[in-house]
């Protein structure tokens, strides 16, 4: 049995209808970019997360990046964010000329530490941006607690978590802002790129729609520095026919992964679960102290498995002259060398689920050395020094 990591072809084949209708009624309009099929996925999506607004964009990275630039952040500002995330949260802060400020994660849920976040507040900070890693939510009532105690607007990188819930909100629909990446193997994904933003007021709207469009409020009238970052009318057709199946999709997510923790609890890390929190398991982590060898012996078995990431935004060479010493983020560091995506999108079949459960069972009874599960969540939580 050979199982993938991902299957999109499997995913365009089961609902080639849909895709194949959504793709030519788009050609046939002749109206490509900034049309009624755009309009009419933001209105369906903002139902969807139940928040006021979304305006479509090209991406994920501009959708963080247009979020920025409506908050006017400009070089000098800092931006809290984790550097265990996908690097493009932290390419869209540079692209405003902004210092990204790294707070650690939580050594259980992987997320955002808000111990550490309240520690890194200084009177240069200008927003905070958790990120709602593996589809799993943030503390968002921490967070917000101390963004309002410090008075500082809320962006939410909601890119791995389409439709999770918090205490019953929809992600995106909590902070001022959310940033939702639709790239393929997204929960709710494009055929190509695409993202969006998510926002509560009527003026955040307004900044958001110029600041995508060349900064115009009309045809030839540029009221502000924009930018092109839009979400054409094919990627938003083919959204918009997708979104009653999200929830479905992520129903099956859980149920996998629900498999994987029955199979593998006690024998390798599996991923927590917060109590106020719905997560969509947009990623299945597990942690393993031989993780390289683990994943050797898995792609040897024909399971696929990625790092998601092997080496977190602090020590990569791009963000070097940020100077965070080796040890900085001492959970960050600690969790990038253990962590190991098993294979999960809604597509997955039980007896594939099984197949990866007995694969990982056989490596790790062969491999009586490897670390207790206990030892491994004795992760040391040390309070991180920040920069150095
Ligand atoms: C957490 C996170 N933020 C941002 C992005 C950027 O999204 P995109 O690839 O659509 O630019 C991604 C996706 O790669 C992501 O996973």
């Amino acid at each position: 049995m050979k199982v993938p990591f991902g299957d999109l072809k499997l995913h365009y084949q089961e609902y080639k209808e849909i895709f194949d209708q959504a793709v030519a009624r788009v050609l046939a309009s002749g109206y490509y970019i900034l049309g009624p099929e755009l309009q009419r996925f933001e209105d369906e999506f903002a139902r969807y997360l139940d928040c006021k607004f979304t305006v479509g964009c090209a991406s994920g990275t501009e959708a963080i990046y247009l979020a920025l630039a409506a908050l006017d952040i400009k070089p000098g500002d800092e931006v809290l964010v984790v550097a265990h995330t996908a690097v493009p949260t932290i390419s869209a802060i540079s692209m405003t000329g902004a210092t990204p400020v790294f707070v650690d994660i939580d050594a259980q849920t992987m997320v955002i530490d808000v111990a550490d976040l309240e520690r890194k507040i200084t009177e240069r900070t200008k927003v905070i941006v958790p990120v709602h890693l593996y589809g799993l939510m943030a503390d968002m009532d921490s967070i917000k607690k101390i963004a309002d105690k410090h008075n500082l607007p809320v962006l939410e990188d909601v890119a791995q978590a389409t439709g999770a819930k918090y205490k019953g909100l929809r992600a995106g629909s909590i902070g001022r802002f959310g940033a939702f990446s639709f790239y393929p193997s997204k929960n709710l994904g494009a055929l190509g790129d695409g993202g969006a933003i998510s926002c509560q007021t009527k003026e955040d709207y307004d900044r958001l729609l110029k600041l995508r469009n060349y900064g115009q409020s009309k045809r030839y009238h540029h009221d502000i520095v924009g930018i092109n970052s839009r979400l054409d009318e094919i990627q938003a057709a083919i959204l918009s026919a997708q979104i009653p199946f999200v929830d479905e999709w992520n129903d099956r997510r859980k149920e996998i992964a629900k498999r994987y923790t029955d199979g593998l609890k006690g024998i390798v890390q599996t991923p927590v679960e917060a109590t106020d929190s719905d997560h969509v398991y947009h990623l299945y982590v597990i942690r393993h102290e031989q993780r390289n060898e683990l994943q050797a012996f898995l792609e040897t078995k024909g399971v696929g498995t990625l790092i998601h990431y092997p080496t977190p935004a602090h020590r990569q060479e791009a963000y070097r002259y940020l100077n965070y010493a080796a040890g900085s983020l001492p959970v960050t560091e600690a969790v990038a060398n253990r962590i190991l995506s098993l294979p999960l999108f809604p597509e997955l079949t039980n007896e594939q689920v099984d197949f990866v459960i007995e694969a990982v069972r056989e490596f790790v009874n062969a491999n009586p050395n490897s670390a207790s599960v206990e030892k491994q969540l004795a992760t040391p939580v040390k309070a991180g020094t920040g920069r150095d």
